[in-house]
């Protein structure tokens, strides 16, 4: 037992939890998951998975990504970035809404299945079902040689090492990282990214880790002040526009798991068609509101919420002015191209779940009645 013990403290590395341990951890998972793919003083990107099917995914008539949980939130962002960047139609599923309503599959479809661990029944069995139809599927895995990675026709693994706190973080912001090099790997062949404009995202891309490392110190003590003053909240609402709109769902999903404080993410603008009603002085409110993406809207998002005297807990971009004047509390990173801004937007909110949760007492690694990987239905 106590040689147990030690060994789990080594594993730590000098952290209290693995879930802070995974947090600081993202700089280098990050860049783990780029290397060798991303190339950058040769302006290419290389992934084996997508070159050798090109074709597939050249001539698909639509991508379809089905995932649970975190992975699923990453998918969403993956439809934004997808679309965006190389223009083919996407659509995101709930594997286990996917495998039972009777899918319509054809071969000119490609299925993306993302899962951390590789081993979801219900991920693994809409796979099964898209391949039965037909489908090309891909895999995009953290886990190596896992069922799913050993099911599906290619795939890119994630780099992302090792994921112990049952709440997904590293793995999340890896599956993010392979999704965008999808994005521009298949706009840049399919000639819907130009090459000065594929040449300053990669650039982008490249520096994220640095960006992430700079987060990390910037907002670690300040986010753990922040996280006091709300170890008794009963609810929380996390509201995005855009691809920070995912990142909200995910905000959520991180508080919920770990603190048990229920929390709701939502589209910004839909906040006037139900949770408005939430509002009053007791409703914390965590808003997503860098400069590039909807900005001026999510300004007057926040304007509606403090004059039902919500408390406004921002995150937004050094220098920020407006937001920052109404908000709470403050939480700044740095300025990105909107779809990099769900990768360090997550960061701040990763360590607000985290420390709620320590405050409040909560087995932060292994939260009840949740399992790391659900194998059964
Ligand atoms: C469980 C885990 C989540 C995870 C989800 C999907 O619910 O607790 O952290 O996001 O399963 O898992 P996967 O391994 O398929 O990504």
């Amino acid at each position: 037992q106590e040689l147990k013990l030690s060994l789990e403290q080594i594993e730590k590395g000098g952290y209290e939890h693995f879930m802070l341990k995974e947090i600081f951890e993202q700089p280098k998972s990050i860049h783990d998951t780029m290397r060798g793919r991303l190339i950058l003083n040769e302006g290419v990107i290389k992934m084996a998975g997508i070159w050798d099917h090109i074709e597939k995914f050249k001539n698909a008539n639509r991508i379809i990504i089905i995932a649970c949980g975190t992975s699923w939130h990453a998918g969403l962002i993956g439809e934004y970035l997808i679309e965006e960047y190389a223009r083919v139609p996407v659509e995101v599923e709930y594997a286990s809404e996917f495998r039972y309503r009777n899918p319509i599959i054809t071969d000119k479809d490609v299925v993306i299945a993302i899962s951390q661990s590789g081993e979801t029944a219900d991920t693994m069995a809409a796979l099964k079902l898209a391949k039965e139809k037909g489908a090309f599927i891909y895999g995009i895995c953290n886990v190596v040689d896992s069922s799913i990675a050993r099911i599906t026709d290619a795939g890119s693994y994630t780099h992302a090492g090792p994921e112990i706190g049952v709440a997904s973080t590293k793995a999340f912001t890896a599956q993010l990282t392979i999704l965008t090099l999808i994005a521009f790997k298949l706009g840049k062949h399919n000639g819907n990214l130009g090459n000065a404009d594929f040449m300053s995202l990669i650039a982008e891309l490249d520096a994220i880790p640095k960006k992430i490392e700079e987060v990390l110190s910037s907002t670690h003590e300040l986010v753990q002040n922040i996280a006091k003053d709300f170890v008794g909240a009963t609810n929380f609402l996390y509201l995005g526009r855009g691809y920070n709109y995912p990142a909200a769902l995910e905000g959520a999903l991180k508080l919920k798991e770990i603190s048990y404080i229920h929390a709701e993410g939502y589209p910004a603008a839909e906040m006037k068609h139900g949770p408005i009603a939430l509002i009053d002085e007791n409703m914390p409110i965590v808003i997503i509101a860098p400069k590039k993406g909807h900005y001026d809207k999510i300004v007057s998002n926040v304007q509606e919420i403090k004059a039902r005297k919500g408390k406004v807990i921002a995150v937004v971009n050094k220098g920020d002015t407006q937001v920052s004047a109404m908000a709470d509390y403050v939480i700044e990173i740095p300025e990105t191209s909107e779809c990099f801004s769900p990768i360090v937007a997550s960061v701040p909110l990763q360590l607000l779940a985290y420390y709620i949760a320590v405050y409040r007492g909560a087995n932060v690694d292994q939260p009840r009645n949740l399992a790391k990987s659900v194998t059964v239905e």
